[in-house]
């Protein structure tokens, strides 16, 4: 039996494993939401230059903490942000950080799974909330905040919430999260999980970000591995407030940033023609893909992510494995108590047509 009855994370399937299992060449990888391109000006940092690979790396590099801060804008400084091993580290900091075995976390349904895993590692008590069951809404099964208000206890410690949301790709407006923070009892820390907030469309004042200097309770996590294209590198960072950040800085190991993590954030973050090409990529990827579940009559949940979450009803399983066996790995989510559903990446176009081409053979469609 797993330790603290808990479900551990399962990661997309691996590309080697496909390969072998069904002796493919080439396996198109669209289960976990990573940017299918890379910066140029990253590559280039890490072929061209000489690595002090024998050498620790920074353990406070605040030239990339100045470089997010003035990158973040909200008059944030340095001394705001924690760089951590992915933005799942910092997640995790702040479990540490605010439960006990005596508290309650609050985590709506069909959430990243890892909220409940480190919550559960505290020892904590999940509770979960309901998700907006409209089915006219764009909201559909995303996060419902009355929901969420009404689970709150005496022993809530913790309430985290993703905007955009994954795997639902649902977002909550700010003037509601900002409504929402301002009904709670300071000492329930909310954690509002960025990793997908480039994706947005405009961005301007969507970030919760501009309510870090309002709400001293409130973290803010982002993340490197969706548009800046650096999954494999591992790194993240929150923002609070300086006094919150200080106290989180005490669950950090002292290296827990890598060198060519730290580089290539700084890179990234600045190539701003790469940040463009992708969401512009993202964004062909997205509508093209909508039109063809249109035509298919196949219903999708939110759209503001790298991703989609489209209804395949008792075939999920069948489709899955479908394209599975043509080498497309897709996300099926099972665990996340959406069995009828499936959650694809969006990848370059010929990633995309693969996808479009299977996906149309399943259902002997000829749009
Ligand atoms: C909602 C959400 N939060 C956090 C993460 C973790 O991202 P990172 O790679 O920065 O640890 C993911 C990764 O898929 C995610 O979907």
């Amino acid at each position: 039996m797993a330790a603290k009855n808990i479900t551990k994370y399962t990661p997309g399937f691996n590309i080697h494993d496909v390969k072998k299992k069904f002796d493919i060449k080439k396996v198109v990888k669209l289960s976990s939401n990573e940017n299918p391109f890379i910066s140029d000006r990253v590559t280039k940092y890490i072929n061209n230059n000489k690595h002090s690979l024998n050498l620790y790396p920074e353990s406070k590099p605040s030239k990339l903490q100045s470089i997010i801060a003035k990158n973040i804008g909200f008059k944030m400084n340095e001394k705001n942000i924690i760089l951590g091993n992915g933005s799942n580290e910092i997640l995790e900091f702040i479990a540490r950080l605010t439960l006990n075995g005596s508290t309650e976390a609050i985590i709506p349904k069909h959430s990243f799974l890892v909220y409940e895993i480190i919550s559960k590692l505290q020892d904590a008590r999940v509770i979960v909330s309901k998700p907006d069951l409209n089915k006219n809404s764009i909201n559909y099964l995303g996060i419902d905040l009355d929901s969420v208000r009404n689970k709150v206890s005496s022993k809530t410690k913790l309430i985290f919430l993703a905007n955009p949301a994954n795997p639902t790709g649902t977002y909550i407006k700010l003037a509601e999260i900002d409504r929402f923070l301002s009904s709670l009892p300071q000492k329930i820390t909310v954690i509002i999980d960025e990793a997908y907030y480039e994706y947005l469309d405009p961005k301007k004042d969507k970030s919760a970000i501009s309510l870090i200097k309002k709400y001293n309770n409130l973290f803010v996590t982002r993340s490197f591995s969706k548009i800046y294209g650096l999954a494999s590198l591992r790194i993240g960072y929150g923002i609070s407030s300086e006094k919150n950040i200080e106290k989180l800085k005490l669950y950090k190991q002292p290296f827990n940033t890598n060198l060519f993590a730290q580089k290539a954030a700084e890179i990234a973050i600045n190539d701003h023609h790469f940040v463009n090409e992708s969401k512009k990529n993202n964004d062909i990827a997205l509508a093209d893909l909508i039109s063809l579940f249109d035509k298919l009559s196949i219903r999708y949940l939110g759209t503001y992510c790298n991703f989609i979450t489209f209804e395949a009803g008792k075939s999920s399983e069948a489709l899955f494995e479908h394209l599975l066996k043509k080498g497309v790995v897709v996300r099926p989510l099972i665990n996340y108590k959406l069995p009828k559903y499936l959650r694809v990446s969006l990848g370059t176009r010929r990633e995309m047509n693969v996808f479009k081409k299977h996906l149309k053979s399943f259902y002997n469609a000829k749009v």
